[in-house]
């Protein structure tokens, strides 16, 4: 193992068009504060460094809805989000912005060098311009029919209906989301960083050099590498970003992927005058926290971008979560089903380790993990008052009505109490082990298994049966336990801050070093505690009904607001409606398509034959639950092949307000191959 100085720890910039949610804390943020704090605690050289990522298409269609101006959406959400952070006790060293004036001179300079040592190569591409506006139309500017499915309005970047990854010229009758027109094909000129260059130095440096990244991290990487890499465009036409530094580039500016990722320069830049001792020694140690949908920009295209300019260092590792759901449904900043980070401080105020405790214990690390109201009351009650807040309160309870609240002195110790304590000491080992390698859903039981072994310790040794007749020995139980609390207050801080700040208050210390987890004499005999308070209390009913309450207005609002049925069609005539062949069929086999989200293969019966139709919904219907399943199918449909499959027709669905999709089935049961007319 590679030994390092210091720690250089950089946190996803969230983009500062909205605020942060649920999600974002369990997969980036909330792991990451323990990192740091865990480091930090350890008296380790550490600088952690976060901001808002203020470029990009979604801000500037975002201000254009609103009718204000970009700068105006970054000002507003980068406060909202850096506020927010800061009352969850994310404890971020800077939170910068990548408006800043420091980062358009970092970032411009950074592009000019691999400019000059030519690292770009300079393209012609032709692209779609709206001669209405008079601007190119960045990819999610313009909307269309999907070629693939047939939706009419995927954009330019994605079809949101089957999730094929498009390109604007694959849309089938383009129009323009500015002035609704159609837009042209345009020659313009951009620069490209060539990954394929790249390529091998980056197969070497992660797929042989670090097996050691998380099974999601490494297996993205392998499958990118594995399909090959293309070059990539670092420029745009877009009149919101750090201009391209190059004459003739007006009215070009960095995209925004090239941008944000030198904005952990720019905030390290802002944060110390030292700052590259963090970016240009191999003795540093440098993790970038993510969610998944960063991996390809922190594993392949920004380690190029370091690599090509030559003198940086690259990540030692990039541990990557997956996502979080929120009761059972993806979590949809447009659909406002989430749960915002600055309407949970407003609605349960003072609550905040109880959120950093369900978000850790919930974290989606190796796959995508579900958030629930209910489960979050329950490891509130269970957890964090029946068994932390329990055994802590006890401890002090009892110390204060035998010992006036002073640490009593231990007598001699029974083979109980030292394994009790060596448990605290294995604890230790354990939580090191499991945080040093990204595993903070371990580390938070290993946590609370000090807890649970100090409770365990007062139930099998009862001190309140032994007053009288021995209180030498309670004497010292109670002196063991307050130092298994002193103990559990430093291993709780990286989880739970505020909780393990009240716990030392109560205790009377200073927040003590991690190196003392496990010591007999965290507390000096005849120390005299702080007033003892609950740590945590109960959470009724009524606080989870009320959250729940509020998604459910959400959806409904969804309901009301959010969908307008689409407009009616061109007329047509009889004569076209009679040339589509629709027919009852029956699902007979069914089965989910391998390395696709949304892809079903289904065989079907459609009374005049067996066929197979490759349908999109597998994020809405299992195999299971359509096979046996009477549909209507459109079954003279030009057969097209997907993911090297025939699709023999189309299924017919109906799409919900909330985008769900329901299959139409006749209403009672029909022979297969009866037509519809
Ligand atoms: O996905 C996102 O929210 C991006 N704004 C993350 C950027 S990370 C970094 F590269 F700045
Ligand atoms: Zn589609």
């Amino acid at each position: 193992m590679k030994e390092y100085k210091r720690y250089l720890i950089t946190s996803a910039l969230p983009y500062a068009n909205g605020p942060v949610h649920i999600g974002h804390l369990a997969g980036v943020y909330i792991p990451s504060d323990i990192y740091v704090r865990y480091l930090r605690n350890r008296g380790a050289d550490v600088k952690w460094v976060c901001g808002s990522d203020e470029h990009g298409v979604p801000i500037t269609i975002k201000a254009r809805k609103e009718g204000v101006t970009p700068q105006d959406i970054v000002d507003k959400y980068n406060k909202i989000i850096k506020d927010s952070f800061e009352q969850l006790g994310i404890s971020f060293d800077i939170y910068s912005r990548t408006s800043s004036t420091t980062h358009a001179k970092t970032a411009s300079d950074f592009f000019r060098h691999l400019y000059d040592k030519g690292e770009f190569i300079e393209q012609e591409t032709e692209q779609y311009y709206d001669e209405e506006a008079g601007q190119f139309l960045a990819d999610r500017y313009i909307t269309g029919t999907c070629p693939h499915c047939g939706n009419e309005r995927a954009y330019g970047d994605q079809c949101e209906a089957c999730g094929t990854t498009l390109s604007a010229t694959d849309l089938i009758n383009p129009k323009s989301a500015i002035s609704g027109s159609a837009p042209v094909l345009k020659k313009t000129k951009h620069w490209f960083l060539p990954l394929d260059k790249h390529e091998p130095f980056l197969r070497k440096w992660i797929l042989e050099e670090h097996k050691e990244w998380k099974p999601n991290v490494y297996g993205q990487c392998k499958s990118w590498l594995d399909q090959g890499l293309q070059p990539r465009a670092v420029s745009r036409d877009l009149n919101w970003g750090i201009p391209v530094p190059v004459e003739g580039a007006e009215g070009k500016v960095l995209y925004v992927w090239f941008d944000a990722p030198i904005g952990y320069i720019s905030a390290t830049k802002d944060l110390t005058p030292d700052w590259e001792k963090y970016w240009k020694s191999p003795d540093t140690k440098m993790v970038h926290f993510i969610g998944k949908d960063n991996i390809v920009f922190h594993c392949i295209v920004f380690p190029a971008m370091l690599k090509a300019h030559g003198d940086f260092i690259l990540p030692d590792n990039v541990p990557a979560n997956e996502f979080l759901n929120l009761e059972g449904d993806k979590i949809s900043t447009s659909r406002n089903w989430a749960v915002w980070l600055h309407e949970y401080l407003e609605d349960l105020p003072g609550k905040q380790d109880v959120l950093r405790y369900v978000l850790c214990a919930g974290a989606p690390e190796t796959k995508d993990n579900d958030f629930t109201w209910r489960d979050f009351q329950a490891r509130n009650n269970n957890e964090l008052v029946a068994i932390l807040g329990n055994f802590v309160n006890r401890a002090l309870v009892l110390t204060g009505k035998y010992f006036e609240g002073k640490v009593p002195a231990r007598g001699e110790l029974t083979d109980f109490d030292k394994e009790i304590m060596g448990q605290v000491a294995d604890s230790k080992k354990a939580l090191e082990e499991y945080i040093e390698n990204y595993r903070f859903r371990d580390a938070l039981k290993e946590m609370m298994n000090i807890a649970r072994a100090g409770n365990k310790y007062l139930a099998d040794t009862e001190p309140w049966k032994l007053f009288k007749e021995d209180p030498q020995r309670v004497a010292t139980i109670l002196n063991l336990s307050l130092q298994i609390t002193a103990s559990l207050s430093i291993a709780m801080e990286p989880f739970i801050p505020f909780s393990a700040a009240k716990l030392d208050k109560m205790l009377g210390i200073e927040h003590q070093a991690w190196d003392r987890i496990g010591e007999y004499d965290i507390l000096p005999v005849g120390h005299t505690l702080g007033k003892a308070e609950l740590l945590f209390e109960k959470i009724d009913d009524s606080v989870i009904e009320a959250q729940l309450a509020k998604l459910e207005a959400a959806k409904e609002l969804n309901a009301a607001a959010g969908y307008t049925p689409a407009e009616q069609k061109e007329l047509i005539s009889y004569d076209d409606f009679q040339k589509m062949d629709i027919r009852v069929a029956r699902v007979i086999a069914a089965e989910k398509i391998a390395k696709t989200k949304k892809l079903l293969k289904l065989t079907i019966d459609t009374g005049i034959d067996k066929r197979v139709i490759v349908s999109g919904i597998a994020e809405h219907y299992t195999a299971e639950q359509m096979v046996g399943k009477q549909i209507l199918v459109l079954v003279n449909l030009q057969p097209r092949e997907l993911k090297g499959i025939m699709s023999q027709g189309m299924i017919l669905m109906v799409e919900d307000y909330n985008g769900r999709l329901v299959a139409v089935s006749p209403e009672d049961n029909v022979r297969e191959g009866t037509c519809v007319g």
